[in-house]
C-alpha cells in the first residue's frame, strides 16, 4: 500500500468522499501488534493530510487530567483538567461537543489564536471507559457539522483495537 496516495487529489473531493477515503486507508493503517503512541501518530498525520484541519490530535486520560498526545499542527497546551475546556467537558460529559463558534464555549482553552470552531469526540477502551478524546479545530467558523460527528465517531470506534 502507498501510504502517502498521491495519486489521491484530496482537496477536490467532497467532504463524504474523503471519509469514505479515511476509513479505507485508516483499515490499512491500524497495526493492532503495535502500541498506541505509534498507531495515533499515523491516525494524526493520516486525518491532517486529507482534511489539512488547523489542528487534530488527541489527549488522553492519566488521572484527572488529560495529557497531550500525538497531533499534527502547532504546539499545544500539554495539560487539560476534567471538566475544562471543550476537550475536558466533552470527556466530563463522556459525549462529543460541537462548537461552531470557540468564543461562544464559556471555558474554551485557546491553545491558538486561528482556532475558530472545534469538535471533540471521546475516545473508549473496548471495556467502556473513556481513553481520552480525539480534538479538531478549524480557522473557520461554523467549519464542522453531524456528518463529521458521525463519521469521527465511527473513526474513534475502530480504534478500540489498539488501546
Ligand atoms: N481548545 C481546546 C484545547 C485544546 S487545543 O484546541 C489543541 C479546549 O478548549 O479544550
Amino acid at each position: 500500500m502507498n501510504l502517502d496516495s498521491p495519486q489521491i487529489n484530496w482537496p477536490n473531493l467532497s467532504k463524504e468522499e474523503k471519509y469514505q477515503g479515511l476509513h479505507v486507508q485508516w483499515s490499512g493503517l491500524i497495526d493492532p501488534s503495535v502500541d498506541a503512541v505509534a498507531n495515533l501518530s499515523n491516525a494524526s498525520a493520516l486525518l491532517h493530510s486529507i482534511f489539512q484541519w488547523w489542528w487534530v490530535g488527541f489527549y488522553r486520560v492519566e488521572g484527572k487530567k488529560l495529557i497531550l498526545g500525538p497531533f499534527q499542527g502547532p504546539p499545544a497546551c500539554t495539560s487539560i483538567e476534567l471538566g475544562k475546556g471543550v476537550c475536558g467537558s466533552a470527556w466530563a460529559q463522556s459525549t462529543t461537543l460541537l462548537v461552531p463558534d470557540v468564543e461562544l464555549f464559556p471555558g474554551h482553552i485557546a491553545c491558538s489564536a486561528e482556532s475558530k470552531s472545534e469538535i471533540v469526540i471521546p475516545i473508549h477502551t473496548p471495556t467502556g471507559e473513556i481513553w481520552g478524546v480525539l480534538d479538531v479545530d478549524s480557522e473557520h467558523l461554523n467549519h464542522f457539522d453531524k456528518t463529521d460527528q458521525m463519521e469521527l465517531e465511527k473513526f474513534c470506534r475502530s480504534l478500540e483495537i489498539i488501546l
